[in-house]
């Protein structure tokens, strides 16, 4: 039998890469192996992103070309999932002639059967129903081989209806995996060589509010920590109205969670995240980080902003930017704001005009860059314990690694200290890396 081909693309977050991880090995099942080379394909999918307009430009235009493929192709199946594709439906088909298959975000595991279908009739396959229950995390996927890092998402949706995101709309109800699942898949992955996981959910402080049995997202952390062979964790994204004094606690009594938390602030404007109804004040962001610095004074903190939220004014923007001045985040990534259909904040106009939006984010950008090169910086002379993840981009006889606080580390060394745990003496911060030296083991 002639072997057959997927070539996926990606868009969006890190849900949507795990997601089509799951989709690759679901239709490993059925005989299609992966490959990068889009011309060779039987099958194309396009997990595409629909959180900003420039996303969904990202998806189309990648879709676009893509589909030329089947002039060659006649066999040539092409599907569109993910986000964006709950976000369209049927609308797809209209945008971009030739599509066969539109998938949504609970319908990854019905994938092979529509797969299948489409090959018997030739004919267009839509699903785009939600689900009451969870559908495809727990479909195991191993990671990749060598892989020393991997996510496991640990719950699925969103209820908490910020205003200018459309991801409840997507992703649908909040919804916790069982401890039991979560520990079995990291155990998994653990006997697979990894080393480090990343917990995923939209808001991970959350996690377990829905469940029968009493578990929470710190008691989860905790019996992650008992995990013979991980050797780090990391979550991410932490909404800042639920980040508990216990989680906070974890920095400094849980010894695998690593030293690092990524937490949206969005605005540093009262008036503006009481708009996009996010449910703290700066006053009460600031005071969470505080709490985290005496708890744990290395931390990494990195967030997100949006600028140009309908009815920002000058004066709002410096709010945001007072509050950076106070906070100085490790790292930051802000976005111009973007109307999405459905959401709250549609209902609002859209008024602050493209150029302050493009200036703002300009000014707020190279602000950050100063912040994050001064952290860099100050990090010169310590010792950063490295978790080695493979050679460095930039230079063949260099190594890579994070350090706890995030941080790429590059540093001379050799293939043999892959997964390895090590020491590395910064001697030098750059804006993106720092750089090191490695001391013995
Ligand atoms: N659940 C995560 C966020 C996921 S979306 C959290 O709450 O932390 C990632 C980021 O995209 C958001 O934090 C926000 O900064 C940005 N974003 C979401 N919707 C947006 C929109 N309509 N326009 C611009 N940026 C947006
Ligand atoms: Fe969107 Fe808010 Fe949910 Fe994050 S917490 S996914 S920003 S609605
Ligand atoms: Fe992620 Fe984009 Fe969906 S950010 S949750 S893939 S809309």
């Amino acid at each position: 039998m002639k072997d057959k081909y997927l070539y996926i693309e990606t868009f969006g977050c890190q849900m949507n890469v795990h997601d089509s991880e799951q989709m690759a090995l679901l239709l490993a099942d059925m005989g299609y192996a992966l490959t990068d080379n889009a011309q060779k394909a039987d099958l194309i999918l396009i997990n595409g992103c629909s959180i900003r307009d420039k996303a969904e430009h990202k998806a189309f235009s990648q879709l676009g070309r893509l589909i030329r493929l089947k002039q060659k192709n006649h066999d040539l199946i092409v599907g569109f999932g993910g986000c964006l594709a709950q976000h369209l439906g049927r609308k797809v088909y209209s945008r971009v002639r030739g599509v066969d298959l539109v998938f949504g975000t609970h319908n990854i595991h019905r994938l092979p059967e529509m797969i299948a279908a489409c090959q018997q009739a030739r004919k267009k396959i839509t699903r785009t129903d939600f689900s009451s229950k969870i559908t495809s995390l727990n479909i195991f996927a191993p990671p990749p081989r060598g892989s020393i890092s991997a996510f496991v998402s640990i719950m699925q949706g969103c209820d908490n209806y910020c205003a200018y995101c459309v991801v409840p709309y997507l992703r649908g109800p909040e919804m916790s995996r069982t401890p039991e699942d979560i520990i079995d898949e990291i155990k998994k992955l653990v006997q697979h060589g990894v080393k480090e996981v990343t917990l995923l959910g939209q808001n991970v402080n959350s996690y377990g509010r829905k469940l029968n049995e009493a578990c929470n997202f710190v008691s989860l952390i905790k019996k992650i920590n008992d995990i013979d062979g991980l050797e780090r964790i990391r979550f991410t994204t932490s909404h800042p109205k639920d980040l508990s004094d216990e989680l906070i606690d974890c920095f400094a009594g849980v010894p695998k969670l690593c030293e690092h938390i990524h937490m949206a602030v969005q605005s540093g404007s009262n008036r503006i995240l009481k708009l996009m109804n996010r449910g703290y004040t700066a006053e009460d962001f600031l005071e969470k980080v505080e709490k985290l610095r005496r708890v744990c004074p290395h931390v990494s903190i990195t967030s997100d902003i949006i600028v140009g939220f309908p009815g920002e004014t000058e004066q709002d923007y410096q709010a945001t930017i007072e509050l950076m001045e106070k906070i100085r985040f490790d790292l930051l990534f802000s976005f111009k704001y973007s109307a999405r259909i459905g959401t709250a904040a549609q209902n609002l106009p859209d008024d602050v005009p493209k150029d302050k939006k493009n200036r703002r984010l300009k000014d707020l950008q190279d602000l950050q860059n100063k912040h994050t090169q001064e952290k860099h910086t100050a990090l010169e002379g310590s010792i950063q314990e490295v978790l080695v993840e493979g050679r460095s981009k930039n230079s063949a006889q260099d190594m890579m690694g994070r350090a706890r606080s995030w941080k790429i580390v590059n540093f001379n060394g050799g293939l043999e200290l892959v997964g390895k745990l090590v020491n590395v003496e910064i001697t030098r911060g750059y804006l993106h890396s720092l750089r090191g030296n490695m001391k013995e083991i």
